[in-house]
């Protein structure tokens, strides 16, 4: 297993290639041009929000997708924090550096995006926004990863997690705007994830046996950011019973798609004794994971079976 200045080392030009990759591939955009300015109203100091303000092209949006927003949007508000952590592990050298500099300008946008579209739309309650972001950046609670590797794994999986609650969210949204503002932030962490999972398969390469540990690691303790939000349990059963993001979509979506499929960790060669006994455990947890998913959807088709 190599320790973390070995490995970035061992992978400065792949991170400047995928640098340049992700460069070439992403587009200008401006969070401002997707706001619906004009729905808007100047606010009165004091006045109690209520769902019969919103105005929303004539959508109306459910408890569970509001939920969705607050999470999503408080989210992206957490930004110092995962800026902290990604560059106390990739540094600020080289590729590195400018990687996590680019990443953060482009992560910044999304929670301006989303709260322009709530505030003009008025779609959630804004004093109980601002006082659970308050609360939340105010804890500092964030995911940190123990090793460089367990750091690729979990940015490779979060990013993708975090693209597909944007995306299910606008798919839930009525309004054509709410629609476009989550699917261009959901472009983005398109080009995230991609960045960080081909990076974990070049660290795969160059670190078997240290990359399927990590990947166990984070597979059994993976959680989404966003914890440290007031109320995030409850929000995130509302937002797995409306079928946004449940362990069935964590498992079919994301699971299979990188560790499986992309990672292929099955097939993974050079691994000793400590790295067949990590994909051994591994793939017993996908199992696990697979059979829950099975139950969760037949459990759906049930419910939306006329009896
Ligand atoms: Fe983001
Ligand atoms: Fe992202």
């Amino acid at each position: 297993m190599l320790d973390a200045p070995a490995l970035l080392s061992e992978l400065e030009s792949t991170a400047e290639r995928l640098l340049e990759r992700h460069l070439a591939t992403s587009k200008e955009w401006f969070p401002h041009e997707h706001v619906p300015y004009g729905r808007g109203r100047d606010p009165v100091e004091g006045e109690v929000w209520s769902e019969d303000d919103a105005d929303l092209a004539g959508a109306t949006i459910d408890d569970a997708v509001r939920s969705s927003l607050l999470v999503n949007l408080l989210t992206e508000d957490n930004l110092p924090y995962y800026f902290r952590t990604v560059e106390q592990m990739f540094g600020d050298d080289g590729a590195w550096g400018t990687w996590v500099r680019r990443w953060t300008a482009e992560e910044g946008r999304h929670s301006m995006a989303i709260y322009g579209y709530l505030m003009a739309t008025r779609a959630i309650d804004p004093h109980h926004l601002e006082r659970c972001r308050m609360a939340q950046v105010s804890l500092g609670e964030t995911p940190s990863p123990e090793t460089l590797q367990q750091g690729f794994v979990y940015l490779a999986l979060q990013e993708l997690a975090t693209r597909i609650a944007h995306r299910s969210t606008g798919r839930m949204m009525g309004d054509p705007a709410g629609y476009d503002v989550m699917m261009r932030v959901a472009g983005d962490e398109n080009l995230h994830q991609l960045f960080y999972r081909d990076l974990a398969a070049a660290a795969i390469e160059v670190d078997p046996d240290g990359m399927v540990v990590a990947m166990e690691e984070q597979v059994r303790t993976f959680t989404m950011p966003g914890t440290g939000i007031p109320g995030f349990t409850e929000h995130a059963k509302k937002i797995a019973a409306a079928g946004i993001y449940d362990l069935s979509v964590h498992h079919e979506q994301i699971l299979v798609p990188v560790v499986l499929r992309t990672w292929d960790v099955e097939n993974i060669e050079g691994l000793g004794q400590t790295g067949e006994e990590a994909r051994e455990r591994l793939m017993k947890r996908m199992a696990k994971s697979e059979k829950v998913a099975r139950r969760l959807n037949e459990r759906r088709e049930a419910n939306l079976t006329p009896a």
